[in-house]
């Protein structure tokens, strides 16, 4: 199975944002979920929520699948294609959405659609919750962060670390999203919940 080292050293973090926020009941639509490891070291902590898994990359799945079956969690789903551009996506209603470490890695294009289809799935009082690093005003928050953009930029132009105040939130609030709470993180990352209004 694929393994994504950060993921070892981001979860426990991320997981002690989400038991704070998150229902504890219903579902929550994982976007981009790479491996799957977030799902499941998360979802057995999570009370009776329902975690349904999703990655743009269809080879991917029966991976992710092979990972939650393993770990003999009920309430991880089976994985879902799921690329946030595509005009439809394949379910219509969810009670959280939470996104890790995906619009940076990215076309802007996604972050775009990312908000937009999670405005169509949540109902009002919501949460979107995303992870990764983040400009601040304009500015990197750390040294760390302006290479690692250098790197991504060499994959590909159009990826970039986003600035949260310039471009993040009011791409949110412009998909009615208000913003709940701005938790800073290790390793110069940060959470970032939304509540659709
Ligand atoms: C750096 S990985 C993060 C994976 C996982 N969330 C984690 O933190 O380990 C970025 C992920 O974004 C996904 N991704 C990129 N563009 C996407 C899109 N348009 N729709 C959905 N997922 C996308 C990729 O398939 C990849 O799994």
């Amino acid at each position: 199975m694929r393994h994504a080292p950060a993921t070892l050293r981001n979860r426990e973090p991320i997981l002690n944002v989400l038991k704070q926020v998150l229902p504890h009941r219903g579902l929550l639509l994982e976007i981009a979920s790479g491996t799957g490891e977030h799902a499941v070291f998360m979802a057995p902590e999570l009370g009776e929520l329902f975690w349904q898994p999703s990655e743009m990359d269809g080879a991917v799945l029966a991976d992710i699948d092979e990972r939650t079956i393993t770990a003999g969690c009920q309430r991880i789903l089976p994985a879902l294609q799921l690329d946030v551009t595509a005009a439809t996506w394949p379910l219509s209603h969810a009670d959280a959405v939470f996104c890790c470490n995906m619009i940076h890695i990215a076309p802007w294009a996604a972050a775009e659609s990312m908000f937009t289809g999670a405005a169509r799935l949540l109902r009002p009082s919501s949460l979107l919750i995303l992870y990764g690093p983040f400009r601040r005003h304009g500015v990197h928050t750390a040294a760390s962060n302006a290479q690692f953009e250098s790197w991504l930029q060499g994959i590909d132009p159009r990826f970039a670390v986003r600035c949260l105040d310039n471009d993040v939130i009011p791409l949110a609030r412009a998909n009615g999203f208000e913003l709940a709470d701005i938790v800073a993180m290790p390793a110069n990352n940060f959470t970032v919940i939304w509540r659709r209004c």
